[in-house]
């Protein structure tokens, strides 16, 4: 089966390339960033905005797992108009299963970015190729991130009453490829985190891990996105549910030989398998659209 991955180097993206090849699919991955082709992945050049390359890489594909974000600063440029032109390029191309990634939420809480995902979902739904949306918690890769943007404050500001479901990419990835071989199965699949934590758990262990000491200061997020968040809205009791929490994740055992060895040394430089984890070139989901300061609670 060939799957065409679009953001393929985002974040979720980095780890569902090798979960595909691994489980025996044919993939393709889109970037705006000219690659090699290399390893078992075969490279397209493509803009989801301005439509270049987009046919050639939906032809020939059985699926489409679309990544592809502007994330939260990008007004939906990629989410709404990407997201509609790569529904047209499927049309034309014949392609029978498009697999859509939004957040837990979307749809109790459509405001900001998550707006920008309910309406992508209500497009996907009527748009004819058989289709699948799956709404994941944020990711811990994301949540890492988020907090090194804040690491350089000399008090970081938590707010208890927010709670948090961090999944692991690898976990998501794995339930994508899942999604992918049952064929196309609509809406409501959440796919969430072990564990709820609050903000201040999620930053005193964070802190811990990255060797950082901060004073924290309770503060009470403002805004209806994290209104939302307090009350339950972002978060799932769907089944399955990932098994790596917070904590596994900033404190992970010591590696083990990988399995994988052969692939890990024989793909090409720019090879998935051989991306950093975390690649300080790639732009990351997220960013301040919706995000107000917080205020002293
Ligand atoms: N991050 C989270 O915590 C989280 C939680 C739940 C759901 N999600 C959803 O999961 C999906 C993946 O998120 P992510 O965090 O992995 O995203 P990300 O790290 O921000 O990656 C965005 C990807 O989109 C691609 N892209 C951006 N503009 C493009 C354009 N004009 N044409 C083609 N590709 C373009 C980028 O590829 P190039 O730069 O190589 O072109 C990049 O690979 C999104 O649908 C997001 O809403 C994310």
């Amino acid at each position: 089966m060939r799957i065409l991955v679009t953001g393929a180097t985002g974040t979720l993206g980095r780890a569902v390339v090798p979960v595909l090849v691994r489980e025996g699919f044919e993939v393709r991955a889109l970037s705006r960033t000219r690659r090699e082709s290399g390893g078992e992945v075969e490279w397209m050049w493509g803009d989801l905005i301005s439509g270049s390359g987009v046919p050639d890489a939906v032809r020939g594909a059985d699926a489409v797992v679309h990544l592809a974000t502007s994330g939260r600063k990008g007004r939906g440029a990629v989410d709404l108009p990407g997201t509609r032109m790569l529904l047209t390029a499927l049309r034309e191309a014949g392609v029978p299963h498009l697999l859509f990634t939004s957040v837990v939420g979307a749809d109790r809480a459509a405001t900001g970015y998550l707006k920008y995902k309910l309406e992508a979902e209500r497009l996907i739904a009527e748009s004819g190729p058989g289709w699948t949306v799956l709404r994941a918690t944020p990711f811990h890769q994301w949540l890492d991130q988020r907090l090194r943007d804040f690491e350089s404050l000399p008090v970081l500001p938590v707010d208890r009453s927010v709670p948090w479901q961090p999944v692991h990419t690898r976990e998501v990835a794995a339930r994508i490829a899942g999604l992918l071989a049952a064929g196309p199965a609509g809406t409501d699949i959440e796919f969430g985190g072990p564990q709820v934590i609050d903000t201040e758990e999620l930053v005193k262990t964070w802190l811990r891990a990255r060797g950082l000491r901060r004073p924290c200061v309770s503060v009470r997020f403002p805004g209806r996105l994290y209104a939302a968040q307090r009350a339950g809205d972002l978060l799932t009791d769907a089944t399955p549910k990932g098994e790596i929490t917070w904590h596994d994740y900033l404190f992970p055992p010591p590696p083990e030989p990988s399995d994988d060895f052969a692939t890990e040394h024989t793909a090409s430089p720019t090879s998935p398998a051989n991306q950093p984890e975390l690649d300080p070139d790639l732009h990351v989901y997220g960013g301040d659209e919706g995000y107000e300061r917080p205020t002293r609670s």
